[in-house]
């Protein structure tokens, strides 16, 4: 039966939703599922934005057909080749053999790469438009949101945007399609962060460069390849986006995360934690590392202004789990922040001063002077260095 939702008068939600995924990428967890947009424009002509994973192809062509309600498929435009929201193409053209493909020149060389060898392709190039009927879009390119190919469509009849991995967040719809039918700052924001921080990260410069274009046009409805579609407060989340994609905080805070074997590191974790509290500044979360998965790690650090690490050493080195985390920090470019070091060990700590140097290489890092070192547990000496860390954290925060 189809599961489809009205986004304008002739504009349908014609995508589906996965609960039964536990990875997003196969690395990522999503406990929220996540959904597969796709949406279909009923004009003079008829128009498929985007397919969707092939794990939800039967659900996504029941609504596809649904809505075309016997109606031929003229078009679909392939904003995005990731197999999440393409792989479902070949099976769209099977049903729909006259509808043609319209994509970018480096879409067609992936299509070929993927095996689908397809004849009806119209390539499109920056600022290239076409008319549906009463619907006319302009294609702009947005390379590295997220692949090379990626590019974004928006109708300026009604001033949507088929924003394509842009303004997307983990999480199944579960019948709700609007950001304003959902509480999304409280349930779906900490999502968005962690879909667009470990997704898009890397790329934020491309990112700036789309939100450039983008703050030429007249945007009324935002429908991305997943997550809630948004008409309302359009700007709130694109400051998000604005501030994630320049690497600025989005609060002034501290993120502490520890790796810890025994106990001991946790405790100094736990024990700044309440420093800090104590100092005043209570917007603090804790994250053991080998509890939190990395890309909740990440999220946080993309949200905070500070950091601090507390490592124990292993093998001579930074503990596996923390030093993955500080490695994806410097995959994803992360910049500008403030970071505290603590390492530990009980005879060679190695820990603090790798964590100094690799987080001193990062852009636009300050490392902060105060770094203690917990030898075994802590004493008198590493608490009374803890409290200068405190210290040092609450000066710079203000
Ligand atoms: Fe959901 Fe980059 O694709």
């Amino acid at each position: 039966m189809r599961c489809v939702r009205k986004v304008t008068e002739d504009l349908y939600w014609v995508g589906a939703n996965d609960k039964r995924l536990a990875l997003f990428e196969n690395i990522h967890p999503i406990p929220r599922g996540t959904s597969y947009n796709a949406y279909v424009l009923l004009d003079e002509k008829t128009v498929l934005f985007d397919t969707a994973d092939w794990s939800v192809c039967r659900q996504f062509l029941e609504n596809v057909e649904y809505v075309l309600d016997s109606r031929s498929l003229d078009y679909v435009v392939i904003n995005h080749m990731e197999p999440d929201h393409m792989a479902s193409l070949e099976e769209v053209l099977l049903r729909y053999p006259d509808a043609q493909v319209i994509c970018t020149e480096r879409a067609t060389m992936m299509m070929s790469q993927f095996g689908f060898d397809i004849e009806q392709q119209i390539v499109v190039g920056e600022g290239d438009s076409m008319s549906f009927g009463k619907h006319n879009v302009v294609f702009a390119m947005a390379p590295m949101v997220h692949w090379p190919e990626a590019m974004v469509t928006f109708d300026t009849t009604n001033g949507v945007l088929f924003s394509a991995d842009a303004f997307g967040s983990f999480g199944s719809l579960d019948g709700k399609l609007f950001a304003d039918e959902v509480n999304f700052e409280r349930d779906w924001l900490d999502d968005a962060r962690r879909y667009y921080t470990n997704i898009v990260g890397k790329y934020g410069p491309q990112v700036q460069n789309l939100l450039k274009k983008a703050a030429g046009l007249d945007i009324k409805i935002i429908c991305p390849l997943h997550g809630p579609v948004w008409r309302e407060n359009l700007g709130w989340f694109i400051d998000k986006y604005d501030k994630w994609s320049r690497y600025e905080p989005e609060e002034k805070g501290v993120m502490i995360a520890y790796a810890s074997m025994y106990g001991n590191t946790e405790n100094a974790a736990y024990i700044l934690a309440g420093m800090l509290c104590e100092r005043g500044v209570t917007n603090v979360t804790l994250h053991d590392v080998s509890v939190s998965h990395v890309s909740y790690l990440i999220a946080d650090a993309f949200k905070y202004s500070h950091m601090a690490l507390l490592s124990a050493t292993y093998n001579l080195k930074v503990f596996p789990l923390m030093q993955a985390f500080i490695d994806d920090m410097k995959a994803l470019n992360l910049q500008k922040r403030f970071a505290g070091v603590v390492g530990s060990g009980s005879w060679a700590p190695q820990a603090g001063p790798s964590m100094v140097e690799q987080l001193d290489a990062m852009k636009e890092f300050t490392v902060l002077n105060e770094q203690p070192t917990v030898l075994s547990s802590l004493n008198k000496s590493s608490y009374e260095q803890l409290e200068d860390l405190a210290d040092s954290i609450v000066e710079t925060l203000r």
